[in-house]
């Protein structure tokens, strides 16, 4: 007989009376759907991320990003393409869908439906089932959106020349720049009449393109510095013919020391 059977000795109001004792739920009625998290969930999980981690580390090693050159305000020719990561989200905005007059569709909706679904994601198919076939809406958004996704990437990388791309904008290496011979008659020239737009290494600037690696005969930058061609004005050169020579003869001396 134990002494104060049947009553209760609750002396803090924080404390439930009917206490029950910290055991763990009991899953042993759902065998194989349910496993302990430490280890068994997080050892396989890890297990994923470790393979995933070690086979991206290989692509990597054997496929290097190709690095282009450093950025050239310049350069209007030159096309900018996002990682491939969102060559998809690119691509999509190629659509008449989804460009032009529409392209809130292309910017805000579709993408916004697509990364919404995601939040509504776990109220579709909440039955218990966990095989895809049991669950066919979630499964069938998943690999449409992942269907769709493959195709633009794969529309978008195969409109795209890499190597080329690569090639054409590859970094210069230092030794490989061009030294500008500023004590060139034709440089003094140059400071005068050009250097305000091409500035001072004819590397150009916010004004004008570089006028290095330019593929002109002397003939033609001395008409260029005279009429003018596209957006540079003309008369920019006032001097006396030999002066005209020296800065010609000194651009096209640049362009050859560079091609070498
Ligand atoms: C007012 C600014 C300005 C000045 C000064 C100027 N340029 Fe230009 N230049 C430009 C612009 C802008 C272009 C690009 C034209 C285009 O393609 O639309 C250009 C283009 C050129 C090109 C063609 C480059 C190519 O890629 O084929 C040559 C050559 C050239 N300039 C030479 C000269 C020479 C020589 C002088 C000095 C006598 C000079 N420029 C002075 C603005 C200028």
């Amino acid at each position: 007989m134990h002494k104060g059977k049947g009553m209760k000795f609750v002396g803090d109001s924080r404390i439930s009376a009917e206490r029950k004792p910290n055991v763990p739920k009991d899953y042993s009625e759902y065998p194989g759907r349910t496993e302990a998290f430490w280890p068994n969930f997080l050892l396989k999980e890890w297990l994923v991320g470790a393979v995933f981690l070690v086979g991206f580390l290989c692509l990597t090693l054997a496929h290097p990003s190709p690095l282009e050159g450093m950025a050239d305000p310049t350069n209007s020719s030159y096309i900018p393409l996002p990682d491939w990561y969102f060559l998809f989200l690119y691509e999509l905005l190629k659509y008449e869908f989804a460009s032009g007059d529409f392209i809130i569709m292309g910017i805000l909706v579709l993408p916004g439906i697509a990364f919404g679904a995601l939040l509504i994601a776990p109220f579709l198919d909440n039955g218990p089932g966990r095989r895809p076939h049991q669950r066919p809406v979630a499964v069938g958004m998943m690999l449409l959106a992942l269907a769709s996704v493959i195709w633009l990437t794969y529309e978008s990388a195969s409109h795209v020349d890499w190597e080329s791309r690569a090639e054409a904008n590859k970094p210069i290496p230092p030794g490989e720049q061009v030294e500008i011979d500023t004590e060139d008659p034709g440089y003094a020239v140059y400071e005068n009449s050009c250097m305000s737009c091409h500035g001072d290494d004819l590397q150009g600037g916010a004004a004008a393109p570089s006028l290095i690696g330019i593929d002109k005969s002397a003939e033609e930058i001395a008409q260029i510095a005279q009429e003018g061609i596209g957006s540079m004005p003309p008369g920019q050169f006032s001097g006396s013919d030999e002066e005209l020579q020296q800065l010609t003869d000194f651009i096209v001396s640049v362009n050859e020391e560079q091609s070498e």
